[in-house]
């Protein structure tokens, strides 16, 4: 059996560990579409899977990584044939799936996304799962009527994968965005994706009252815990609330009154589950508003299969800026 090199997490007597290891073709995940991986990514979710710092994996041992991207080899489903480039991310790639960090990855058919039209491995990598939660974000607010005219959007964790790609679309979009980084020495970067303003996380006032001055149209928030409890008071009329990630922590205190006072919506972001026509519609929104040369804007480096237990620790915390792009072989 061919043998291939993948990065692979046990759980076992031996504790919890990951590495790079020889793992036989035919013993990766099931499915009929064969893909030849050239790029996957490192994601906050990879980070917590790779280090059992999350309750991520399901099953052990599985090979790590949700995003991944290459060229069908082989297909039992007529929508895709040998040569063609596809993408995948989330379902239960990396999760309870074999996932992408291996040079070839086994998938059902409906977790596969043609490649989109101007997208190729490396920029689609480059959005991947972090890429596609910022615009689930911007489809779900603008669905729930936000327009640039409500007012700026506040990035939160402005400065991670998921929100330097948010500061960059949401400009694109027309948005005036205003990022909250703890990372100021990335406030000129920040600004060159699209950021009218950058605030200084430590600087950031948040309300400790049900209701504040309205700063807000909308926020994009990737850190969840007081900071975003913090904002939601002061979130104007109509706005809406991303809630995607949960870096700073996954509690939210907070009073009814910007729901029922000021129509402000909360709304979650689940890039996992997405259904096979969201996904068709973010990947082209994303490809559309966004070229190559600005998705380099957001690349921190690449790294090969065995860096990315270095990767996963800078991630955690909380020293990476944009995307750390994943060479699988
Ligand atoms: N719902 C979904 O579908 C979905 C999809 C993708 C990601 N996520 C979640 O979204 C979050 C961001 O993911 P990511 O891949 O972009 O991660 P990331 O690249 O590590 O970015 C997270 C950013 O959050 C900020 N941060 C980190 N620790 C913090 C803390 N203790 N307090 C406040 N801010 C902190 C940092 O930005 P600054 O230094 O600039 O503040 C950091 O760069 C994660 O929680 C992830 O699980 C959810």
């Amino acid at each position: 059996m061919q043998k291939i090199n993948a990065f692979r997490i046990h759980n076992d007597s031996e504790g919890y560990h990951s590495g790079l290891e020889e793992v036989g073709l035919g013993e990766i995940g099931a499915g009929g579409v064969l893909i030849e991986t050239l790029y996957s990514s490192v994601n906050y979710k990879d980070a917590l899977a790779g280090t059992g710092r999350g309750k991520i994996i399901r099953h052990f041992p599985l090979i790590g990584g949700i995003d991944c991207a290459g060229t069908v080899v082989e297909s039992d489903d007529p929508r895709y044939r040998p040569g063609d480039p596809v993408l995948a991310t989330g379902y239960g790639l990396g999760v309870s799936h074999d996932g992408g960090y291996s040079p070839y990855v086994r998938l059902p058919a409906d977790w596969v996304v043609a490649m989109p039209q101007g997208l190729a491995p490396r920029s689609a990598m480059l959005l991947g799962t972090a890429g596609f939660a910022a615009c689930l974000a911007s489809l779900r607010m603008e669905r729930n009527g936000q327009t640039p005219g409500l007012g700026p959007i506040a990035v939160t964790g402005a400065s991670g994968g998921v929100g330097s790609l948010a500061v960059l679309l949401f400009s694109r979009l027309g948005y005036e965005v205003v990022a909250v980084s703890g990372k100021p020495e990335r406030s000129a970067w920040l600004e060159r994706l699209g950021a009218a303003r950058v605030i200084d996380r430590e600087a950031l006032e948040l309300s400790d009252h049900p209701l504040d001055r309205s700063y807000w149209g909308g926020i994009v928030d990737n850190v969840g815990g007081e900071i975003l409890a913090g904002l939601l008071p002061q979130v104007d009329r109509g706005g809406n609330v991303a809630a995607i990630g949960l870096a700073a922590g996954h509690e939210l205190i907070t009073s009814v009154m910007p729901f029922i006072l000021r129509g402000v919506s909360l709304l979650g972001v689940n890039s996992a589950d997405s259904r096979h026509d969201t996904r068709l519609a973010v990947w082209e929104r994303l490809s559309s508003l966004l070229d190559a040369q600005s998705l380099d804007l957001v690349l921190n480096r690449e790294i090969g299969l065995d860096e990315l237990p270095a990767a996963f620790d800078e991630v955690l915390a909380g020293r990476v800026w944009g995307r750390i792009l994943v060479k699988t072989r």
